[in-house]
């Protein structure tokens, strides 16, 4: 994948010279890249996941040959601020942690309210949104269970949208291929109906089957974007574990753009344990982490 993984990043430019530079690797060094993120990408992180970042750019960039972040900064992204060195950033400051049936209550919420009209759907589909879906473990799971409780379920029955800011993880989760850790909390019946086990050389993988595959539609989206390319007159949205990224103010801006998304009587489900600071008027809060269009 174009950029991903610093593959397309140059690594044998020439080395700029100044005496004023800072310390190679150093805070000041990095400083130029925090404020990158805050300003063109949006992203501000807790001073914890910022160290992450900076070790793991380091290890990237230094592979490549570059021998320091202002280098980086110098060379690649104010040369081409949006092309694969800010991809790389993306990619290495999003904290992607997920799992199957992560908060398994939502999913059977899930399955006993919409049921039935997935069950009735003909002409348009149900349609459901993971936004912020990681690897894929969230629609997955969700596939899984409705197809469980559903019997001939098919792409025209429900439509599973899943979007993620990260390239890099949307690339795997459409692969739909995980290891032996991904898939421990996977019921071994669900293991068994809804994984097929690699081979030969494939032994340790876990491809999802293709009917849960297929209700999956993925895309790559910002959710800071001011546009979101999706069909919308959602049933249910899943946005959880998302907007601990967004500040306080850009969450109330985000939760106000979800509702509007929801058809009326639709859900948004949000993390449990995720601080919402202000309710939009067109939602009701029906349990902690789950609340309702109103009309
Ligand atoms: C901790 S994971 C949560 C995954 C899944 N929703 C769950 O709860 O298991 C958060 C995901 O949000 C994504 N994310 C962060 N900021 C985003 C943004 N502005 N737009 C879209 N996705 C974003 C990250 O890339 C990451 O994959």
């Amino acid at each position: 994948m174009p950029g991903s993984d610093g593959r397309n990043l140059p690594n044998d430019l020439p080395q700029p010279v100044s005496g004023n530079e800072p310390e190679p690797w150093s805070v000041e060094d990095f400083a130029p890249i925090v404020a990158f993120l805050r300003q063109k990408i949006g992203i501000t992180l807790e001073s914890h996941r910022m160290g992450l970042l900076q070790a793991r750019l380091r290890a990237r960039l230094q592979q490549r040959g570059f021998t320091s972040f202002t280098r980086f900064v110098d060379r690649v992204l104010r040369v081409d601020p949006t092309g694969p060195g800010m991809q790389l950033l993306v990619d290495l400051s999003t904290v992607n942690h997920t799992s199957f049936f992560r908060e398994p209550a939502h999913f059977t919420f899930l399955v006993e309210q919409l049921g039935q009209a997935i069950r009735e759907a003909a002409g348009t589909p149900v349609r459901i949104w993971s936004a912020g879906c990681s690897s894929g473990q969230e629609p997955y799971s969700l596939g899984m269970v409705l197809h469980d409780t559903i019997p001939n379920l098919t792409p025209q029955k429900v439509e599973i949208w899943a979007s993620d800011l990260s390239l890099e993880v949307v690339k795997n989760a459409a692969r739909a291929i995980y290891n032996t850790r991904d898939v421990a909390g996977v019921p071994p019946d669900m293991l068994r109906r809804y994984f097929m086990r690699g081979t030969g050389p494939k032994d340790g993988t876990f491809r999802v089957v293709p009917e849960v595959r297929d209700l999956v539609k993925f895309r790559h989206l910002d959710l800071r974007a001011p546009q979101w390319p999706l069909p919308g007159d959602f049933h249910a949205v899943l946005c959880r574990n998302v907007s601990i990224y967004f500040a306080d103010e850009e969450r109330v801006v985000l939760l106000d753009r979800l509702a509007s998304t929801l058809r009326t009587g639709g859900w948004l489900i949000m993390g449990n344990g995720e601080i919402i600071p202000t309710i939009p008027a067109s939602l009701k809060k029906v349990l902690p982490s789950i609340f309702r269009k109103e009309a």
